[in-house]
């Protein structure tokens, strides 16, 4: 009997074609108007890629809120423009989010592939169905980004996407080190740190394995985790976790002296794993980083012998919610 029944591994290695798609479905769609914050409502697959936009606009006027929630705050107003996002459509979380922003006359444009949500908002970047939604973070993130160059609130380079889709292409790269670190958790329990300018990648790291692979798994980030969780590791079984530390090389350079002493400290215990983003812009370091977490997931997953695409426990708790 094949473990992965629905071709998982098929839908990974898509993931570069997915993300350039991604980039084209929202042609010709964009807001008017002033515009002076971005929110992005969501939940699980489809809240990260608003986690990834706010990391991405980090040094643009432009605050980003990414709301998981049945409510969005009161400063939503005319002058927001909201992102719906729920590849299903029919997430109550999102839903609710959304006729809250309606009330609150924000400026909003869906990203789904249909449901309620698709038949519900008036602007909408449609996108292709059939897939678990955390399998389709490409097309779930790009159409943001796309409405938002389109609108002119972002101004996404040609060589980003290049540097980016050149780095995304090289599958092997990512498959063998995904192997390697899967390889390396077997049993225990990944515990997944980045820096706080990355600090999406490494929570997407936690959601993969515990979807995928369907493991506990936990994340941190620097240099919080220096001022409470470290002290942790002091009564931490060595048998237990594995410590995997995403480095970025344009990581503040404080942060990169604190994950070195970090990394001593903890391997004097039990040993600490290392993946290196790739590529001189964000975008590219971002994706590339998280991209890894996508076959280290599904190798544990084949590993630990469970289908890494079904997640039969989210599907029953949400008829339960009806
Ligand atoms: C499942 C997954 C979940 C969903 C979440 C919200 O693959 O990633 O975290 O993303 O339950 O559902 P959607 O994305 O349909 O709004």
């Amino acid at each position: 009997m094949p473990i992965d029944n629905s071709n998982m591994l098929k839908v990974i290695e898509g993931f570069p074609q997915q993300c350039r798609t991604g980039l084209e479905l929202p042609k010709g769609i964009s807001v008017s108007g002033k515009i002076d914050k971005i929110v992005v409502a969501g939940m699980g697959g489809s809240a990260v890629g608003g986690d990834l936009l706010k990391l991405y606009m980090h040094s643009s006027k432009i605050p980003v809120f990414v709301v998981r929630d049945y409510r969005v705050p009161d400063f939503v107003d005319d002058k927001t423009l909201f992102f719906a996002v729920s590849y299903s459509g029919n997430t109550e979380e999102t839903l609710a989010a959304f006729e809250d922003a309606e009330r609150k006359k924000a400026k909003i444009v869906a990203v789904t592939s249909g449901g309620l949500l698709g038949t519900k908002a008036k602007k909408a970047v449609k996108i292709p169905a059939g897939l678990q939604p955390r399998a389709a973070l490409g097309y779930l993130f790009f159409p943001v980004l796309g409405v938002l160059n389109n609108s002119g609130i972002v101004d996404v380079k040609n060589g980003e996407i290049k540097e980016m889709m050149d780095i995304l292409s090289k599958t092997n790269d990512f498959k063998a080190v995904g192997e390697r670190i899967a390889t390396k958790i077997g049993t225990r329990i990944p515990l997944i740190y980045a820096s706080e300018s990355i600090g999406a990648v490494a929570y997407r790291w936690k959601t993969q394995f515990n979807e995928n692979s369907k493991i506990a798994a936990f994340h941190h980030l620097f240099s919080e985790m220096n001022h409470n969780e470290i002290v942790g590791y002091q009564t931490m079984g060595s048998e237990k976790f594995l410590p995997v530390f995403i480095r970025d090389n344009f990581d503040n350079e404080r942060i990169k002296k604190r994950m070195d002493i970090t990394k001593e400290i903890i391997s004097s215990k039990m040993e600490v794993e290392e993946v290196f983003t790739k590529g001189n812009f964000l975008l590219s370091r971002l994706f590339s980083g998280l991209h890894y977490a996508d076959f280290a997931s599904y190798y544990l997953a084949l590993s630990n012998k469970v289908d890494p695409t079904p997640v039969t426990v989210i599907e029953n708790l949400k008829k339960r919610l009806k």
